[in-house]
Formats: structure tokens, sequence, C-alpha cells
């Protein structure tokens, strides 16, 4: 049942496994030496006719998009261009029916390989960040994976909520808790805020909602009229939304309409799968019209837990954000000399308002929470 949503019994989300491609390495030392936007006017024109299969539409997006995130901010927020040039920053962008920028999907869900037998994991391709940038693809790589006996916990739940399995259902919301616990958990690679403040966002900031680029982007040879589009954002994962889509709970208007068009980011087979669970019988119906204290309990332990993961990465943009903001200072890596963008002072790369955001979807998982 989860292959119908392009969902792995292992991976979850992540794209099992994700063709490599050669000749990437280059990225990051083109845009700091300020080289890769006359290089992409010098390439052939790309047709995305001939790929077949998910690995190489995935791999075929990954590469352009990063491409495009590269060609945009070469110089900066102040250097921006209206046009792009060039087949990469086109139509042929979207060849697997994905908007023509970066998401999640290309960033974490099909950027990583094992780099040795033993399992060390790199990402596929790069933009100026060095190891910072690394550690933020590859941390965000276990979240996803760290989530995945959450995610099969779902399925579970709404089947043995049909079946009147309390036994099961309580075992799949106590499975969904601590997995969510362990998601929280993650630290394993270090990202430098100073690094993350003043290289890694604006390589991930978008058009649209973004003060740097109040007019969108002209997609040349696709349409005159400049289109806009969200960078990306862990808002485009598909994870939480599932969470939240399970347990019942209600964000704010601004707050839903916000994740709602973060959906157009993700692999619609993802989707699907959060439409699904939507039109599934009601989790917390069932466990409050059960009246059984203890599936209230495990219930609420998934409340809990996915507040307490909210409140978590709250912390971490505090630090990575606004304490980065308030030192605000140059940072370099690779050659690759960042300024802290002005226009992400108070916004996330996706276009909210991060704190505000972050804190009301904390503030209304707490809500969910079903009294005794
Ligand atoms: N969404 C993250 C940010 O706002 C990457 O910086």
């Amino acid at each position: 049942a989860l292959s119908r949503f392009q969902l792995s019994e292992d991976y979850g989300f992540l794209l099992p496994n994700p063709l490599v491609g050669d000749g990437r390495a280059t990225l990051p030392q083109l845009i700091a030496s300020h080289r890769l936007r006359s290089r992409v006017h010098q390439m052939p024109q790309l047709s995305t006719r001939h790929l077949r299969g998910r690995e190489e539409l995935y791999l075929a997006h990954l590469v352009l998009s990063f491409i495009t995130m590269g060609y945009l901010w070469q110089e900066g927020e102040e250097g921006t261009v209206k046009v792009t040039a060039g087949s990469p920053a086109r139509g042929e962008l979207a060849p697997s029916g994905s908007p023509p920028i970066l998401s999640h999907a290309d960033f974490v869900l099909a950027n990583w390989r094992r780099k040795d037998p033993s399992g060390n994991l790199d990402p596929i391709i790069s933009l100026p960040g060095g190891e910072s940038l690394r550690g933020f693809i590859l941390v965000t790589f276990l979240v996803e994976k760290a989530a995945v006996p959450g995610i099969k916990a779902i399925p579970q739940a709404i089947h043995a909520i049909r079946q009147l399995d309390e036994e099961t259902l309580h075992q799949a919301l106590q499975g969904l808790a601590t997995a969510i616990g362990a998601m929280a958990a993650l630290r394993q690679y270090y990202v430098d805020p100073a690094v993350f403040y003043a290289v890694i966002r604006i390589f991930l900031s978008g058009w649209k909602d973004n003060p740097a680029m109040p007019d969108g982007l002209v997609y040349e040879g696709v349409s005159e009229e400049p289109m806009a589009f969200s960078g990306g954002s862990a808002a485009q994962s598909t994870v939480l939304h599932a969470f939240d889509e399970l347990l019942g709970i209600r964000h704010s208007q601004e707050s839903t309409a916000f994740l709602h068009r973060m959906r157009d980011y993700m692999p619609p087979p993802h989707r699907a799968f959060i439409e699904e669970i939507g039109r599934a019988p009601s989790l917390k119906q069932h466990v409050l019209c059960s009246g059984d204290a203890r599936l209230r309990a495990a219930f609420n332990r998934c409340i809990t837990a996915l507040a307490d993961f909210r409140s978590c990465h709250i912390a971490i943009v505090t630090k990575y954000i606004a304490v980065a903001k308030a030192k605000a200072g140059r940072a370099e890596v690779g050659g690759w000399a960042g300024r802290p963008p002005a226009a992400l002072e108070a916004k996330g790369t996706g276009g909210s308002h991060i704190f505000s955001f972050l804190k009301s979807v904390r503030d209304t998982t707490r809500d969910g929470l079903i009294s005794a």
C-alpha cells in the first residue's frame, strides 16, 4: 500500500536509491568564482524527453534546480536577474511536473548517497557552504529517516480504527510517539551558525514572498510573464503534514494557507498520501468516543512529542537565524564570501514569517491534546 504513494518501507519519503550522475563536484567552485552564469549560457539546450523512470527524473530535477539556485544568487541579493537565460533555468527544469525551483525533494530526498561501504553519507550535489551545508542536508536526511516508523504507523492506525482493533491502534500510536522523539534527538552533524546565516540561506531562497525578488522571474522561452516560486523549506517535507493530518491538528488560517501552498512543492504521490489520511475516519474522534484512557494517553503522547519537536526546532532556528542575525558577520567558505541577506532577516527561505509561523504551529499542535 505504501508504494502507491512512492513511499518506501525502509526510507519513507526519501528516494531509496538515488542515481548519482557525474560532473557535479564543480558547482560550488563555479559559484565562488562567479563563473556559473556564463557557463550556463554556454550549455547546450537540454531536453528531458529521454528521461526514464523516477530515479532519472529526480536526478535531472536535482541537478537543474541546484544550478538554477546558483545561477540566481551567484551575485548575492543585490545582483539578481529578472530573466533566466540558458536551458537549466527554463521549462526543462520541470521534468517531473515539480515546480522549476529547488525544493525539499531536491535538497534532501533525492540528494544522498553512501560514500563508502560502511554507509557514511554524502550529498550528491552541493552549493556554497562546505561542511556546514553538508551537515544541514544530512541532518535533515536523518530526520526523514527517523520518521519512517512513524510514517508506517499511520496506515496501521487507520486500519486499526476501521477494524476497531484498539490494541493495534495503541501500538501504532506508541510507535508514532517514539519516532517523533527520535526525530527531535538528532544532532549528528555540526553546522556553523555564521555560515548557515551568511552563506547557505540565500541559495535556498526563492522568488515568491521574497523582497529581494519582488517581481518573480521570467523563465525565458516558457512565458513572458514572470512566475513566482517559493524557496526550499522543511515545510515541504511530507512528514509533519502527514502527522498533523492523522492527529487532527488545526493550524491557524494563515499557517494553514502557507502549509497548503508548500504541498505544491511535494512529489504528487506524497501529497496524495496526506490527502488519503484526510479522507480516513478521524483518529481523534475515535479516541474521544472510545473513552479509553490508555488510548487517550497514547494519543496525547504523540501530540506532546510533536509539540516538543516543534519547540526544539524553534530553539534551533533561534540559534541559526535570530542569534546569527545579531552577530551578523560575513562568513567565507571555499572561496565564497557570503553576506547575510537582508531580505531573509525575518523570513524563512520558503517565505514564511518564520518565528510567528513556527510558534503558531507549535501552539496549535499543543491545542490538539485531549483533556481527560
Ligand atoms: N528554511 C530555512 C531557513 O529559513 C532553511 O533558513
